[in-house]
């Protein structure tokens, strides 16, 4: 299943690769009610709810009915696409290697918001995605792949968002079309593909 907040663009593609590849969509469950992902699923036939962070008194509030649902639908895996909640850990140690991020940087470069703006601002020549298994520790978890994508001189925070999204959209259906056929799960807090464990920058994935 996936979690949105916005677009859903990364969900669009998670969608269209599970009409070729080993996977199903069981479930998109928003925090947003105006989401346009959630018209993405729904033209899909996806089956969809709306979890609003904002009916909730507390974030552990809202993570209990969330992990509730979620052990309803009781998926394989959970992909955060888009997904702009910081989960507490009882939440995520609840789904202890089954939770996948995307995060718009070259971790552990750069972790939290403004991603894009603060690679221009360092100068950096390079700048790309990771998608990580997401445990406790904010876009801390061990990195299972990462896309690179050239910064250029008059790139804006803008441009660059866009070119990263491209490459978002390339390596998130490959790396849950790898854990849906077990190819990849965490273990003791590395990333596992193949029965060996990944470097710290996991796979990097050219196209
Ligand atoms: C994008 O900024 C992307 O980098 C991050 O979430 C945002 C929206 O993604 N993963 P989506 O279009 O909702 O998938």
């Amino acid at each position: 299943m996936v979690l949105i907040s916005g677009s859903g663009s990364n969900l669009q593609k998670l969608i269209d690769a599970s009409l070729v590849s080993n996977y199903k969509i069981s479930a998109v469950i928003s925090n947003r009610p105006d989401a346009f992902g959630l018209q993405r699923a729904e033209r899909s036939n996806v089956p969809t709810r709306i979890v609003d962070h904002k009916s909730f008194e507390s974030r552990e509030a809202f993570d209990n009915f969330l992990a509730n649902i979620i052990d309803e639908i009781n998926p394989q895996l959970i992909v955060l696409a888009g997904f702009m909640r910081i989960l507490g850990g009882d939440f995520v140690n609840r789904f202890s290697g089954k939770i996948l991020n995307i995060h718009p940087s070259l971790l552990p470069k750069y972790p939290g918001i403004n991603t894009h703006q603060r690679a221009l601002d360092a100068g950096d020549t390079e700048h790309g995605v990771s998608i990580h298994f997401v445990t406790p520790d904010l876009d801390g978890g061990p990195i299972i792949a990462q896309g690179n994508v050239p910064i250029y001189k008059n790139d804006t925070a803008e441009v660059l968002a866009a070119r990263v999204l491209e490459k978002e959209h390339l390596i998130y259906p490959k790396v849950v079309t790898w854990f849906a056929s077990g190819r990849l799960r965490m273990h003791k807090g590395s990333a596992i593909m193949d029965n060996e464990a990944l470097p710290p920058c996991g796979v990097i994935i050219q196209s």
